[in-house]
């Protein structure tokens, strides 16, 4: 049996690769019950292919899985019973109503018929698909979307694996949408969310890791990530199309520049000194505009994956 503060899921040095391409190579984190974990990395990282091999869809290389306490990889099938999934890409829900497709499958992952229907409701209801719920016209692509977070949602596992899940969604049903990808946490699933919203993730989730050429190149809670930027403000300005920019500051270091863009790092003692230079050269003609925010989740993600050698 597993001690009681085991993680949930648990991932050890998995690698798995297709022919000569190394999808995943040496993969560990866990995701402990009552958490969600995200999983952010480029195109092409390896994020499915870890998910597939959690379902046992796919067989690792080498490495271990264990879900609840179950070795995954020995014997799949219990462990995906402990899991429910949100594929990346969409089945189709055709003949059926959206109601129906997620009735359907909370009875089949063994729900009451009373409480599979109240949760049927309360989530199509939350999401905003009350008016499309009953209908079974074909779907467009977010309904469908949104149809399969329900799906995934209506009987949780212990683990829940959602890939990508607020991809084609509007942005007031996303913002219905991680609300209920949270509240699966704080009712007791490990979630695993494999998504590349970035600024978003960083309201929902506690921990998370970047994975880019199939790897893990940075694991830990936002504010952590973050800290270790070394730079807790940016300072994020629009050049005119002419200008050369002018000297910084010390304390000011710029992090990229793209275009007319310009995006520079600055510690919190050198606020007022990156303040007036920008202002100073928005005078000048220089800028045009330019804002001062905190560091954000995407300057950890930009970090990390800039800094990655192309695939190409
Ligand atoms: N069935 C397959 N056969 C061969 N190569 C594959 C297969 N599936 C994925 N790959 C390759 O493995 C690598 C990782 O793919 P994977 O789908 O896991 O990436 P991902 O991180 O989920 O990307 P995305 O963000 O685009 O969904 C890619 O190089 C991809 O081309
Ligand atoms: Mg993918």
């Amino acid at each position: 049996m597993a001690p009681a503060n085991a993680a949930t899921l648990a991932i050890s040095n998995l690698t798995k690769s297709y022919g000569t391409v190394r999808a995943n190579d040496g993969i560990s984190l866990d995701v402990a019950a009552g958490e969600v974990f995200g999983l952010l990395g480029p195109n092409g990282a390896g994020k499915t292919t870890l998910v597939k091999q959690i379902l046992g869809l796919l067989k690792p290389d080498t490495g271990t899985i264990t879900i609840g306490g179950v070795d995954a990889v020995a014997d799949p099938a219990a462990a995906r019973l402990l899991c429910s999934y949100q594929p990346q890409a969409s089945a189709p829900v055709d003949g059926v109503s959206a109601r129906e497709a997620v009735e359907i499958v909370g009875a089949i992952r063994g729900g009451s018929r009373r409480a599979v229907r109240e949760r049927a409701q309360v989530l199509l209801q939350s999401l905003d698909l009350s008016d499309i719920a009953d209908r079974t016209i074909p779907m467009s692509g977010g309904m469908a979307r949104l149809t399969g977070f329900c799906m995934a949602a209506v009987v949780p596992g212990r683990v829940v694996v959602l890939d990508e899940p607020t991809n084609d969604v509007d942005p007031l049903r996303r913002r219905a949408l991680w609300q209920q990808i949270r509240r699966l946490a704080d009712d007791g699933a490990a979630v695993l969310l494999v998504t590349h919203n970035v600024l978003e993730a960083e309201r929902c989730v506690d921990r998370l890791a970047i994975v880019a050429g199939g790897a893990v190149l940075a694991a830990g809670p936002p504010g952590l990530l973050k800290a270790q930027l070394g730079a807790p403000l940016r300072l994020e300005c629009t050049l005119d199309a002419e200008a050369v920019i002018p000297p910084l500051p010390s304390g000011v270091t710029q992090a990229a520049r793209t275009g007319r863009r310009l995006l520079c790092s600055v510690q919190h003692s050198d606020v007022s000194k990156a303040v007036a230079w920008a202002q100073a050269a928005q005078a000048n003609g220089m800028l045009t505009e330019f804002s001062l925010t905190a560091a954000s989740l995407e300057d950890v993600y930009a970090k990390w994956v800039d800094s990655q050698p192309s695939a190409a």
